[in-house]
């Protein structure tokens, strides 16, 4: 299929590793130019040039998701060398503080909370106001299954998942009249470098984990809650996301889209 994407200027967050970065490979290999936002400048640059290496275009960014300034100076930097910003994929998230609720920690909560929402707001506000003159968009947020069911020891990234599905309704009627799409993507389990910290975090706290590997543990896992009994690729969650950025998504607004092997039924 088609989708319609080429030369369009895509801004993918947290795009250097993991499911970000199966993200801008996907949209780049449409023939989007991929924007690589991320912490870490030289992973960034690693992904650039694979994206590069294969025949596309695109360019790292340094930037923290969670600094308005930062975020600006994004949007500002893509703006004075492509011109445009046509596609925003906000998918900077995680966190690996897990505690019950009664035993957390307030700036855990702050720190899980700016990542995954706060992260998302300044780079949606920045994004519209540079795609709103042109009357064409798409925004996608990556959110979880912890974005729409409860989780034991996720209290902050449940709460800011659950949270995104929200922030994107919103967004979605406001931006509606501009023809821009507004849309969340759930995966349910994706070996990335962001599980792997997680599954250290849960051995620290499980003795019964202690002789399991890090990924025996994101197995388990897998294998306990997931009714078609397997993870989730990153490239499975590119698929869907450059399906939503693509042309022929242009009616879907306002979702919420499970993409987790039937965790989460609705
Ligand atoms: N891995 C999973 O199983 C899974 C499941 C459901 C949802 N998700 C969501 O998918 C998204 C990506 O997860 P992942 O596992 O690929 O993550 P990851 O930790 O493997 O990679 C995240 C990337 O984001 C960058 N980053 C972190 N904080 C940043 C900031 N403040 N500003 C800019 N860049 C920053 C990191 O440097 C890294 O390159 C997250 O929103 C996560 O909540 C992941």
């Amino acid at each position: 299929m088609d989708l319609k994407i080429k030369d369009k200027i895509a801004v993918v967050t947290g795009g250097a590793n993991g499911i970000g970065r199966a993200i801008a490979l996907k949209l780049a290999q449409e023939g989007a130019k991929a924007v690589v936002a991320d912490l870490n400048l030289d992973a960034a640059r690693k992904v650039i040039d694979e994206i590069k290496t294969a025949g596309g275009e695109g360019m790292a960014i340094a930037c923290d998701a969670t600094s308005p300034e930062s975020v600006d100076a994004l949007f500002q930097v893509t703006l004075d060398h492509f011109g445009a910003v046509d596609i925003l994929v906000n998918n900077v998230g995680g966190g690996t503080a897990i505690a019950l609720v009664v035993r957390s920690q307030v700036e855990d909560w702050d720190k899980v909370i700016e990542m995954n929402l706060k992260s998302a707001y300044l780079c949606c506000r920045a994004a519209a106001k540079a795609m709103m003159p042109r009357r064409q968009g798409r925004i996608i947020s990556i959110g979880s299954v912890s974005g729409r069911t409860g989780e034991p020891l996720l209290g902050h990234y449940c709460a800011a998942k659950f949270g995104l599905i929200g922030f994107t309704q919103v967004l979605a009627r406001e931006l509606a009249r501009y023809d821009i799409t507004v849309n969340t993507v759930h995966p349910g389990y994706v070996f990335t470098p962001g599980w792997e910290k997680l599954a250290q975090a849960l051995k620290d706290m499980q003795p019964l984990l202690a002789d399991k590997s890090l990924e025996e543990i994101f197995n388990q896992r897998v294998q306990a809650v997931t009714p078609l009994r397997r993870a989730q690729t990153p490239e499975e969650i590119a698929g869907l996301v450059a399906y939503l950025a693509s042309y022929e998504a242009r009616s879907i607004t306002g979702q919420a889209i499970g993409i987790d092997g039937g965790v989460v039924m609705s």
